[in-house]
């Protein structure tokens, strides 16, 4: 896979090969309990080649394998939007796209939270936006897990959904039987999922009932006490942060607990084809709205996880059609790479298609379109995107399959999601 970012009006760069670094000036502390409000972006300095647009990149690279083009501008752009618009502090969701070119160009935004489910994504956060606050809030964390993240790398902030979980961490976070006396934990509750494309209250989340309970019991060992939802990932509907914050106001009365934080997570949607969705100033309305109405105590903090919004614009992927079967078209990217959702959700990004001239021109096609279907590069059967993908009718192999909004779960979901699945081999003889 190719990768390479997208930054300027003029011609060419190579940008230098130092190692990154980024300039934080005007930026409060990472320690700092609310996000920055006003933040000066500068440039962020990698190693990939730069190009004025995605044509150009077509035309000078004839990529024969796919390429991640990434658009820093819209990055920036989206972590402002949240800066300066959300009512509270917006952690990003690694796991959406954890490039470090990505991580680095929204560090140097002003973005310095982080939502984190792995050691992976710890280490790499640590390494790539240094002094940043890192939450762990994967409900279900190895012990080994939860320790490193204490002692090593400083990490206060976990999720839980059960009473299993709250007792792990407060184990593997004790120093020879002396429970820690600094931990935030934050307890995940189920929440109505129905307006989102993928529901993130299945596989996660407790019960209200079992909410009240929890809350009281990490009271008890808890420094500070968090209550969290998630509405689900490309969320339409921005009332159902009102539903979800109105259930916390009664969890919060009922558990007796003064809150610490309350973290609406994520859920923001892109637009995509066919999917016509709010702005995002929209639910940031109606969760002020909700937040008003649940008198929390000042000192209450307010969190959202971002993944999707922040990063989902910013990123174009570049296919090749290496055969058209009638409306059958073969690209080199798919299910197993970076059009997962595409094959398994039938997620259609909005898809556009370019055609290299005499090798010194590439064009977008236009003209009358067909609805096709794609196909990704393996032998597998289950490796298609059915769509229908409407492009130009007179597609043909050699052709570029450009999927726009694509930043969001494309290249992450191509190998170690959320910084799982390293796996050891052993030999039994
Ligand atoms: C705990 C948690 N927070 C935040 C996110 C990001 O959600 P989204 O990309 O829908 O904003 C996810 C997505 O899986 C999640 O599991």
């Amino acid at each position: 896979m190719v990768e390479l970012a997208v930054v300027k009006k003029s011609g060419v760069r190579t940008a230098s090969l130092r190692t990154p670094s980024v300039r934080a000036e005007g930026v409060r502390s990472a320690r700092a309990t609310h996000a920055p409000r006003v933040v000066l972006p500068v440039p962020v300095q990698h190693e990939f080649p730069v190009f004025s647009s995605v044509a150009e990149a077509v035309r000078v690279l004839k990529p024969a394998r796919p390429v991640h083009v990434v658009l820093p501008k819209v990055l920036r752009a989206a972590a402002q939007m949240f800066l300066a618009q959300f009512p509270g502090t917006s952690y990003y969701a690694v796991k959406c796209n954890p490039h470090p070119f990505v991580l680095k160009t929204l560090f140097a935004a002003g973005v310095r939270f982080f939502d984190v489910a792995s050691i992976a994504e710890i280490t790499l956060v640590a390494e790539v936006c240094p002094g940043a606050r890192m939450a762990f809030m994967h409900p279900v964390k190895s012990r080994e897990a939860i320790r490193e993240a204490y002692t090593t790398f400083g990490i206060r902030d976990f999720s839980l959904d059960c009473f299993e979980e709250l007792h792990k961490i407060v184990e593997a976070t004790s120093d020879h039987g002396v429970a820690a006396t600094d931990l935030v934990l934050h307890v995940r509750v189920a929440t109505p999922n129905a307006h989102a494309a993928q529901n993130l209250s299945a596989k996660f989340g407790c019960q209200p009932a079992e909410a009240v309970q929890l809350l009281q019991d990490a009271n008890k060992v808890a420094h500070k006490v968090g209550l969290a939802f998630h509405v689900g990932s490309q969320s339409r509907d921005p009332a159902v942060f009102a539903h979800a914050l109105a259930l916390c106001g009664d969890l919060i009365k009922q558990s007796g607990v003064t809150l610490d934080v309350l973290d609406v997570g994520g859920g923001f949607p892109v637009a995509y084809q066919d999917d016509d969705v709010p702005a995002l100033t929209q639910f940031f309305d109606v969760i002020r709205e909700g937040l008003a109405k649940l008198a929390l105590p000042k000192s209450c903090e307010v969190w959202c996880e971002p993944g999707r919004a922040m990063v989902g614009g910013g990123e174009t992927l570049i296919t090749r059609i290496e055969l058209r079967k009638g409306d059958a078209l073969y690209l080199n990217d798919g299910l197993y790479g970076s059009l997962f959702d595409a094959g398994y959700f039938n997620q259609k990004f909005p898809v556009e298609a370019m055609r290299l001239r005499r090798g010194w021109r590439a064009d977008k096609m236009r003209g009358e379109t067909l609805a096709y279907k794609l196909f990704g590069p393996t032998c597998d059967s289950i490796d298609v995107m059915p769509g229908p993908y409407h492009l130009p009718a007179d597609l043909r192999e050699g052709d570029y399959v450009l999927f726009t909004n694509h930043g969001a779960y494309g290249r992450a979901m191509s190998g170690n999601f959320n910084g799982f699945h390293e796996a050891d081999t052993v030999v039994v003889e």
